[in-house]
């Protein structure tokens, strides 16, 4: 008897030694795959040069990424005008008087950027308006000081005189929600209550937290202001989470005094006298939609056809006085989404409900040269530098003078 089993044996193990090849080449292809899809998705995600030389999509038919021609374009399919919505709420906001109530708008996992302005320009009871002489003490005066009236005026959400006067100035951040509950993100959101605990700043919103997005955070940030802080708050002031607001400088100006006039441009400057209808910040006009796909602030034509965008202010940061504060949040309701939330708030809603925004040389969006941008300006744009502990440092230095 011949072993005929051994054979069939041997036949049967190069078979499986085949097979298992194949498989091991399926594997290895699909993983290769998979990364190159990856790769190719965060090179369109990252970089939008080679995203706009690759896929040379006309721009007039390109889609937007997320708001497509199918998406809701109102308001009101995805926020509710009064209803509570928030999965977050500091407890008591806007119980006691502010003079402002500036919301800084973060993503859901920004904890280091929002601990940065936590303990650096967001720290309300530290810089405050006693700061203001050691910036600009020295220059007294060559800029005017608060005004009586508006100081009379003013005088609740004030305490303390002269030069260590205060006013008081809240601070709240505001994020959205992760698309999908994963084990990471679920950590991401122990972490986010336990920092609302910790301070009791944070405002998270039911909706997903992308670029995208942001003019849901914006109009949800104007929502908080008119349901709760309408009757103790006379200004809202929206910030990015890389914006520096100045806020001695800003309490300052509220309370009709000028900064003293470091630049050419600071001359520019308007002594507060309004109350009403204050709507401030850093002008944009002749703005023309991005019509490249690949493009952060691609805008297509089903989203917005005309061919320049309305007057309007940099989200950086722009600052208003509560009527006008609730003048928009009305006009949002019959203004259609785009996804550029300053464009959309401080140019459509306020065409809408027929406001004016002015520019003050006051909100910068020059790029940082020195400690003096932060301190003569009452936003300066891009404070997120790894620097920064040495310029909030210096900053608070009253050795270390402006001209
Ligand atoms: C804010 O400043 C006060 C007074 O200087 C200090 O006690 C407090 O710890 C600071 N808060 C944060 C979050 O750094
Ligand atoms: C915005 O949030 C809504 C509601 O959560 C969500 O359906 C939508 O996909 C989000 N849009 C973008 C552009 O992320
Ligand atoms: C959104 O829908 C509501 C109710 O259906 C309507 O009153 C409002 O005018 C719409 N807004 C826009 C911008 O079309
Ligand atoms: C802070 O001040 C020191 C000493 O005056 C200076 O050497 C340094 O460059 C300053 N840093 C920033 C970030 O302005």
């Amino acid at each position: 008897m011949f072993a005929w089993h051994k054979i069939k044996k041997i036949k049967k193990t190069v078979a499986l030694r085949k097979n298992s090849f194949r498989l091991f080449l399926q594997v290895g292809v699909y993983i290769f795959i998979y990364y190159v899809a990856i790769s190719l998705t965060q090179i369109y995600e990252h970089t939008e040069k080679i995203c706009s030389r690759v896929l040379r999509i006309p721009g007039r038919t390109a889609l937007h990424r997320d708001w497509t021609p199918f998406s809701s374009f109102n308001l009101s399919d995805y926020i509710q005008k009064f209803e509570e919505s928030s999965l977050l709420v500091p407890s008591g906001l806007c119980e006691k008087h502010s003079l402002v109530t500036i919301f800084v708008t973060s993503p859901v996992n920004g904890f280091r950027q929002r601990q940065r302005i936590r303990k650096s320009w967001g720290n309300t009871s530290n810089f405050n308006y006693p700061a203001f002489f050691k910036m600009h003490g020295h220059l007294k005066g060559f800029y005017y000081p608060p005004s009586k009236n508006r100081m009379v005026l003013y005088g609740k959400y004030l305490s303390a005189k002269e030069e260590t006067l205060r006013a008081s100035v809240r601070v709240v951040f505001i994020v959205g929600r992760h698309q999908r509950t994963t084990l990471n993100n679920r950590a991401t959101i122990r972490k986010l209550r336990k920092e609302s605990d910790i301070y009791n700043d944070v405002i998270q919103e039911d909706f997903v937290d992308t670029f995208n997005n942001l003019t849901l955070k914006s109009v949800m940030a104007l929502k908080h202001f008119n349901k709760k802080c309408f009757d103790t708050s006379a200004y809202f002031l929206k910030a990015d989470d890389d914006s520096f607001v100045n806020v001695p400088n800003l309490i300052h100006i509220l309370l009709g005094g000028t900064l003293p006039a470091y630049k050419p441009h600071h001359k520019m400057q308007i002594r507060l006298t309004a109350t009403s209808g204050v709507f401030l910040g850093h002008e944009l006009s002749d703005i023309k939609p991005i019509r490249q796909m690949c493009n952060k602030f691609h805008v297509p034509q089903y989203i917005y056809p005309e061919a320049v965008f309305p007057r309007y202010l940099s989200g950086s940061g722009y600052l208003m006085s509560r009527d006008v504060a609730r003048q928009l949040y009305e006009a949002a309701w019959h203004t259609e989404i785009i996804p550029l939330e300053d464009v959309f708030i401080t140019g459509l809603c306020s065409l809408n409900a027929k406001l004016n925004p002015v520019h003050s040389p006051l909100f910068s969006l020059r790029k940082v040269q020195d400690l003096c941008d932060f301190r003569e300006n009452i936003v300066q744009h891009f404070f997120k530098d790894p620097n920064k502990k040495r310029e909030w440092h210096n900053m608070t230095n009253n050795q270390i003078k402006c001209k």
